[in-house]
């Protein structure tokens, strides 16, 4: 898939957005925010969280299946409630966004695809 690379240069600045840009604005940004730096002690902030850019498989597990309980992301913790996505979002939704979060704001780590996204089980 020559536009899954293409997207993932292209997510940084935002131009031609991605369906995972677009995925992200609809449904991450209202806690996360656009810019990806969330809100202080209440949504962690995905632009340089070493949890995002890190195993492919635990941050779909996370989109996926939600999160809850202690997360420390930069010195500061949050205990709150991540929704799930999985019953939301098609599995090329989820990977298209959680690509896009991977590789928006600075960070940079690799696509993740459809086919990796159905593999994760809860
Ligand atoms: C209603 C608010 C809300 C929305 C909407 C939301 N999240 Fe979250 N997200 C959270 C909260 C709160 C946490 C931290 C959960 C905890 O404290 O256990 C979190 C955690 C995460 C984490 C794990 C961060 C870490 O360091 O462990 C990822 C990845 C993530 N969200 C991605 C997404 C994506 C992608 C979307 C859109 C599909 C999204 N979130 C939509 C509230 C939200």
């Amino acid at each position: 898939m020559a536009s899954a690379s293409a997207g993932a240069m292209t997510a940084a600045n935002g131009a031609m957005a991605s369906d995972g840009a677009k995925v992200y604005q609809t449904n991450c940004s209202s806690c996360h925010q656009a810019t990806g730096e969330g809100v202080p002690s209440t949504f962690p902030p995905l632009a340089g969280n070493p949890t995002v850019v890190g195993d492919a498989t635990k941050v779909i597990h996370i989109v996926k299946y939600g999160l809850t309980g202690k997360v420390v992301v930069k010195g500061v913790t949050y205990d709150g409630q991540m929704p799930a996505w999985g019953t939301q979002l098609s599995d090329a939704d989820v990977a298209a966004a959680v690509t896009y979060i991977r590789s928006a704001w600075g960070n940079k780590a690799g696509a993740v695809t459809t086919a990796e996204v159905k593999a994760v089980a809860q």
